[in-house]
């Protein structure tokens, strides 16, 4: 059979990507722009700072993309885009470029889900085998999400305050670490010990949702009140008592998850993914509990956010016949 190849766009936050897969399964571009530099000294991202990057880096990663994979517009099959969740005006300049080519080329458009493609980051690991189930980790999101059969998501346990990226980027700030701050605060984690104790909320409670920012404000607290003392505490212990609660309340509810979904697979994917301490953990509890069910860690170069994912998610998409029209918008709320 013909190769398929799919241009793919993700620019819902502050990476600019733009990819060229084949076929769903093999990555031929990925080229992804940072932008981390230009929001680091407001301590988080700036929309308006970001939609501008990524109008300055979108035609450039198009270019290189297609050159790279050394194909042209004349090969594609289809055009991917994350039109949400995200930042609204990010979201427009990945949907613009997105449709311009398009509709120049006279492509089908096809609508990804950014939530979506974070999961089909794992693809790239293995075949997918159904029912399966997500436990969806980044800075903006802390969800379970149980897939009957392809092409279908239900969540069924979220977070009911912070996301568990979001309250690592909080509590590195108050260690002075840079946004975005996880992996670092992974990396010091592995130099302390669990000394403080942190709360670990709602993990006895019969439901799927987490909660983090109890976690938050204990770490915070903890550390002004000694601050307030004159006492300096080891940011070491510090990293590693976040880390251990934080690793606690993900395995505790994605293994209560499974008790209540048997699945044949379990993907762990998002930004926080790529957690040193979430990734073992997983792995080992899964092992004893649970060893009928595999365990897809998504690769560390696809954890963050990057337009492989994307196309993976928009190739499912393409086979089960979703376009968007010429009026597709940008979706910043979109859930599954
Ligand atoms: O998926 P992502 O790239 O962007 C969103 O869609 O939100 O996730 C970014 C988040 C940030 O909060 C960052 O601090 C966190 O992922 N992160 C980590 C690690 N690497 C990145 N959190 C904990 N441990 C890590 N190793
Ligand atoms: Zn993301």
């Amino acid at each position: 059979a013909t190769p398929l190849y799919l241009l793919a766009f993700e620019s819902s936050c502050d990476e600019t990507s733009v990819a060229v897969i084949k076929d769903g399964t093999e990555i031929l571009s990925n080229i992804i722009a940072t932008q981390i530099a230009s929001h680091q000294r407001f301590g988080g991202v700036v929309p308006e700072v970001a939609s501008r990057h990524h109008i300055e880096q979108i035609t450039k990663c198009t270019t290189e993309a297609l050159s790279q994979a050394g194909i042209g517009y004349d090969d594609l099959a289809g055009v991917a885009v994350t039109y949400g969740p995200g930042l609204v005006g990010s979201l427009l300049i990945g949907v613009t470029a997105a449709k311009a080519i398009a509709w120049a080329h006279q492509l089908p458009l096809i609508p990804v889900n950014h939530m979506a493609g974070h999961i089909y980051a794992a693809r790239y690991v293995a075949a997918f085998q159904y029912p399966m189930m997500a436990l969806l980790v980044s800075g903006g999101h802390t969800e379970l999400v149980y897939m009957p059969r392809e092409h279908e998501y239900q969540i069924i346990g979220e977070t009911r305050d912070d996301a568990v990226g979001e309250a690592y980027d909080k509590i590195g700030r108050v260690l002075g670490i840079n946004y975005p701050a996880g992996k670092t605060v992974d990396e010091w984690a592995h130099q302390g010990h669990d000394t403080f104790n942190f709360p670990r909320a709602m993990v006895k409670e019969a439901n799927l949702d987490f909660s983090f920012s109890g976690l938050k404000s204990a770490f915070i607290n903890t550390v002004h009140n000694a601050d307030q003392r004159g006492e300096q505490l080891n940011q070491y212990d510090l990293a590693a008592s976040f880390q251990a609660a934080v690793v606690d309340i993900l395995a505790e509810k994605t293994m209560k998850a499974l008790a209540q979904y048997p699945v044949k697979q379990l993907v762990l994917a998002g930004g926080v993914a790529a957690n040193s301490g979430v990734r073992a953990r997983l792995q080992a509890d899964l092992a004893r509990l649970h060893p009928q069910t595999e365990l897809l860690l998504a690769p560390l170069k696809l954890c963050g956010d990057n337009a492989a994912m994307i196309g993976a998610a928009g190739y499912v998409n393409y086979l089960h016949g979703d376009r968007a029209g010429w009026d597709l918008n940008a979706v910043p709320g979109l859930s599954f």
